[in-house]
């Protein structure tokens, strides 16, 4: 029977394969060994779309350049997780406890991968902060690989470039005086490096700006490093918005403006290799987000400091709104986060997850959350007119408030620490929000309730979350860090 198919022409038979569900594509190569050696080519795994599940691979890159085997693997391992992952009352693999013995409240921790932790704390000396590059590639044998002291830092942004070799960090100081200053670092990540030697930071530039403003969002992408600032003109009305960016290689700074929509709030951006989409709530009661185009703006930021003329700082470099998705209405104490994106056709694809309960409504009701999935299908539920409905609805528990929602990178996965205003009862939870097909999503508490925390947890204080390998950092108030493993 199987001789039949496999005498079909290969390229039918890849096509056959793009049809099918991945996990019958693995159980098919267990067949026979014709199929097992057409699963053993690069072709199978390329045909293979790698967005319906978040996997192991380095973001942003075409799956085409990864060898069929490194794919095969990481589906398997992004189906064992999967599996795990939508269990109730799954124990994790591991808890363990990165040693960082001399630091007080961990204010910020981000994953660079699921490799490479970086960590903002409260230094021994008051005044100060130390930022801190881990290794945590085994559980159990986390290492420090680079660490600084910052006076006045307040939090931090950072991102792997050069094939994951070396790692920009830019961090925020003195966000409290309504002037911006970032300093940018750059440090090497060496896998050979002795764990007994501390790498270093190397300043690689800064951003300042003298004029009136509120530090926002800070990312950074690659070598390009951007900074919102709202300016607040008078009390009564909303604040505008600047984008400062710079360029880690060329040193070139551009100060961008976006023609927002008026009464927009709450704003925050995500930077693609061809755009920068912008969102916010417009007028209280809709999440827009805005997608520019920023190529004129990259190219100006790839020339070097002397060539770039002054008046660059012009709103012209960014350039024209390509497209602005709406949400429908949305209750307007709303509190939302975004996904960090990826991109699906050509275009920013971000995941929107929109709590509506604050503190004072959620005291006597339930609360719910939307999930919007940008850019929004148009379709029969989504008359013209109306704004994108979500594509998933869940209810939040009575007097519930969610605290440090941490959003997976493709939008799949989440976890977020719930707090019972009547109980003062905390939850870690987690979440998946599918995409495709009507499949429901899948939200429980992340730990089942046999499993004891060796710590409470109300002392979280900050969180981060690697989607595709299921791993936690978990920062303490008391300066203890941990991983979890899913
Ligand atoms: C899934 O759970 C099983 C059983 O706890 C564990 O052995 C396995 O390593 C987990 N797999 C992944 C990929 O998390
Ligand atoms: C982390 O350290 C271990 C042991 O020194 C090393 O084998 C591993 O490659 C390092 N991880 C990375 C991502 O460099």
């Amino acid at each position: 029977m199987t001789g039949g198919i496999l005498a079909l022409p290969v390229d039918i038979l890849l096509v056959v394969v793009s049809y099918i569900p991945v996990e019958s594509v693995l159980c098919l190569l267990q067949t026979c060994r014709g199929f097992h050696a057409l699963g053993s080519t690069d072709y199978v795994w390329h045909t293979i779309g790698t967005d319906s599940l978040p996997l192991d691979i380095p973001p942003d890159l075409d799956c085409r350049r990864l060898s069929g085997q490194t794919l095969h693997r990481a589906w398997v391992k992004g189906l064992r997780l999967e599996r795990n992952w939508s269990t109730e009352a799954y124990n994790p693999r591991q808890l363990s406890q990165i040693k960082n013995s001399d630091e007080y409240i961990v204010i910020q921790t981000q994953f660079l991968s699921s490799d490479w932790l970086v960590t903002l704390a409260r230094a021994p000396s008051i005044s100060s902060l130390c930022l801190s590059i881990w290794n945590v590639t085994f559980p159990g044998r986390e290492y420090r690989y680079a660490y600084m002291e910052i006076p006045h830092a307040s939090k931090f942004s950072a991102a792997t470039r050069k094939g994951g070799t070396e790692a920009v960090v830019a961090v925020v100081l003195d966000a409290y005086t309504r002037t911006t200053n970032v300093n940018v670092y750059s440090v090497c990540l060496d896998k050979d490096q002795d764990p007994f030697i501390l790498a270093t930071f190397h300043q690689a530039g800064r951003i300042a700006s003298l004029s009136d403003g509120t530090p926002g969002e800070l990312r950074v992408r690659d070598n390009i490093v951007m900074i919102s600032v709202a300016h607040f003109g008078d009390v009564f009305s909303p604040p505008t918005y600047t984008f400062l960016a710079f360029n880690v290689d060329t040193q070139t700074h551009l100060t961008l403006r976006a023609k927002l929509p008026e009464h927009f709030t709450h704003v925050q951006f995500r930077l693609f290799p061809h755009h920068l989409v912008i969102a916010g709530l417009k007028l209280h009661e809709r999440l827009a987000l805005q997608t520019y185009d920023f190529t004129a703006a990259k190219a100006a930021l790839a020339r070097p400091r002397y060539l770039a003329s002054e008046n660059d700082a012009d709103h012209d470099l960014l350039g024209p709104c390509l497209a602005e998705d709406t949400t429908d209405e949305v209750p307007s104490d709303s509190d939302f986060s975004l996904s960090d994106g990826f991109i699906r056709n050509g275009m920013p694809a971000i995941t929107a997850l929109v709590f509506h309960a604050t503190a004072v409504s959620a005291l006597t009701r339930h609360g719910t959350a939307s999930v919007f999935s940008f850019p929004a299908e148009v379709n029969s539920h989504c008359p013209a007119g109306m704004g994108a409905m979500p594509i998933h609805v869940f209810r939040t528990p009575t007097s519930a408030a969610s605290d440090i929602v941490c959003l997976g990178r493709t939008g799949y996965r989440c976890v977020w620490l719930e707090r019972r205003w009547d109980t003062d009862i905390f939850t870690l939870m987690k979440a998946s929000f599918p995409s495709r097909d009507s499949k429901t999503a899948f939200v429980e508490r992340l730990l089942p309730p046999t499993f004891t925390l060796p710590f409470l947890a109300s002392s979280i204080q900050s969180m981060s979350f690697e989607e595709s390998t299921g791993r936690i950092s978990l920062g303490l108030h008391t300066g203890q860090l941990y991983l979890l493993d899913l």
